[in-house]
């Protein structure tokens, strides 16, 4: 996929009431964006099932509703008031501001891409008898790229690693890296830059005390630990599980709705026996990259990535990476955070928050494997890969959306062949049986291949036609988005073939 077919999903989820602009009659706020009324669908049937997939299919995961408001020392306890930065570097010239790793992130892989060009072009001219591996551990072309890569690559780790902002910037130097806007070279120094959101809270100036707009749901689980363990009678193993808004002073907030100021999350904290994080951590790994691809797009669209720097508070991390029109990008992370979070809440609020396991008669502080998910980019990846232009029959063509069916906005949409001769309202009489039990649409405008190609073009998995056999027999025609086939089926049969399909209990039910 390329950035041209990225255009057009952007303008599609806005031409379909996906996706808007936020405030978009006052131009806009920058990275904020609202979901219209066949998003918040969507959005909806992803949050039901990642929560479901948690909390129904777990018996050891709970969830919670903590609130976006904390105590401002949770944020010191948590890191994120001291070391939830980004590098910056302004150039001069265009007076933009970039954050310092993302350039450097754009210039590695650009070799990258120089280095696969090379394999793709080999690969064509050698045909069958073509040995990747061995063409990429002997071309001269590769091997100097890859070099000059792995060079950079480790420079670049150490001084994320070491928080050194002068190697940083020595390496956009180094690589000759341009402000695409004003060509130059001329940079500033690279500066930290704080993402929290900061407000005030109470009635005076004086009294009034600073609070965080959370940058993530995670601390709401940590500081809420102990009274779920309590109240719920959980015994660890087990997991606290959360989706609601965090907000980010993102510097580079670019590509739609993948980075935004405003977003949400969908995390799930995993309190395991210190000393068994390692092996959780891979189980939930695996777990989490089978719900992903239950999804049913294709095993090859995600990888993981193991991260070179780990956070403040982890001893393992990876990401599930999604790839996106404008190529392989994070969705999920899931992160061995060890007892950072809780024995650091256990010193600054001066209050146990430790376990006392029976089998092992003994209390200890329970070490914690999260998997954190942004909504608004699992909805991005699943447009993208939903989304494909045909050509059909006599040249004609069609956008439609392949969703799988449980995550559709709507369902089915009646549609009376004509508006009079008592269809309309036959069609009315089939929404009011089903829509007790999924999402329909009524539609009567137009001619009936415009109204598919609009069901098709917001993912419709199912239309029924109601014409004038219909009175006479009480049967409808059924078709198929994906196929677009076309079958006469008797009215009172179509909650059977229509609920087993896009139930989310079966769609659940595909996790391996
Ligand atoms: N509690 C751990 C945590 O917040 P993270 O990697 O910073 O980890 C987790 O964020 C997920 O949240 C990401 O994988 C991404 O899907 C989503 N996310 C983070 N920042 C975002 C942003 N600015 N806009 C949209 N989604 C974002």
């Amino acid at each position: 996929m390329s950035e041209d077919v990225f255009k057009k999903i952007v303008s599609h989820c806005k031409e379909y009431g996906f996706v808007f602009q936020s405030s978009e009659i006052y131009d806009g706020l920058s990275a904020v964006y609202d979901y219209g009324q066949m998003g918040v669908e969507l959005k909806n049937n992803l949050k039901k099932y990642w929560w479901d997939s948690m909390v129904l299919l777990h018996e050891n995961v709970v969830g919670i509703d903590s609130a976006i408001f904390m105590h401002p020392t949770i944020w010191k306890a948590s890191g994120h008031v001291d070391a939830f930065n980004d590098p910056l570097i302004d150039n001069k010239d265009s007076k933009k501001r970039y954050r310092a790793d993302v350039l450097i992130e754009d210039h590695l892989a650009k070799i990258d891409d120089k280095i696969n060009k090379e394999v793709e072009k080999a690969a064509k001219r050698f045909g069958e008898s073509f040995d990747e591996a061995m063409f990429r551990q002997t071309n001269p072309r590769v091997l100097e790229n890859q070099t000059k890569r792995d060079e950079i690559h480790a420079r670049f780790a150490k001084a994320l690693n070491d928080s050194n902002l002068e190697e940083l910037r020595q390496i956009i130097l180094d690589c000759e890296i341009v402000d695409p806007i004003s060509g130059t070279r001329n940079w500033t120094d690279v500066r930290q830059f704080n993402l929290m959101f900061a407000t005030e809270m109470g009635s005076t100036a004086d009294g009034a005390m600073k609070v965080y707009l959370r940058p993530e749901t995670a601390q709401g689980i940590f500081v809420n630990f102990l009274n779920v363990q309590k109240t719920g009678r959980m015994k660890i193993p087990f997991g606290i599980a959360q989706i609601g808004k965090a907000f980010r002073n993102e510097i580079v907030a670019r590509q739609f709705i993948f980075r935004m100021r405003e977003f949400e999350q969908m995390e799930m904290q995993f309190f395991v026996r210190p000393g068994e994080e390692l092996d959780w951590f891979a189980k939930w790994k695996e777990a989490r990259m089978n719900w992903h691809k239950s999804l049913g797009f294709g095993d090859h669209k995600y990888r993981f990535h193991d991260h070179d720097k780990l956070a403040h508070y982890a001893n393992a991390a990876t990401d599930i990476e999604f790839e996106m029109p404008f190529g392989f990008k994070e969705v999920e992370g899931i992160h061995s955070r060890t007892d950072f979070d809780l024995s650091s809440h256990e010193k600054y609020s001066g209050k146990k928050l430790q376990y006392f396991d029976p089998e092992l008669n003994k209390s200890y502080t329970p070490y914690v494997i999260e998997t954190s998910i942004g909504v608004d980019r699992m909805f991005l990846s699943t447009i993208s890969a939903a989304y494909a232009e045909e050509e059909l029959e006599g040249g004609e063509t069609r956008v439609v959306l392949r969703l799988p069916a449980a995550l559709a906005p709507i369902k089915l949409a009646v549609l009376p062949l004509v508006k009079k001769d008592g269809l309309p309202e036959k069609a009315r009489e089939i929404i009011d049986n089903l829509k007790f039990d999924f999402k329909c649409q009524y539609d009567e405008k137009d001619s009936i291949g415009k109204r598919y190609r609009r069901q098709d073009a917001i993912g419709t998995p199912y239309c029924v036609t109601v014409d004038h056999q219909t009175l006479e027999d009480n049967t409808v025609t059924i078709r198929y988005r994906d196929s677009m086939t076309q079958e006469r089926v008797a009215i009172d049969k179509l909650s059977d073939i229509i609920s087993d399909k896009v139930s989310m209990k079966n769609l659940l039910k595909t996790i391996r």
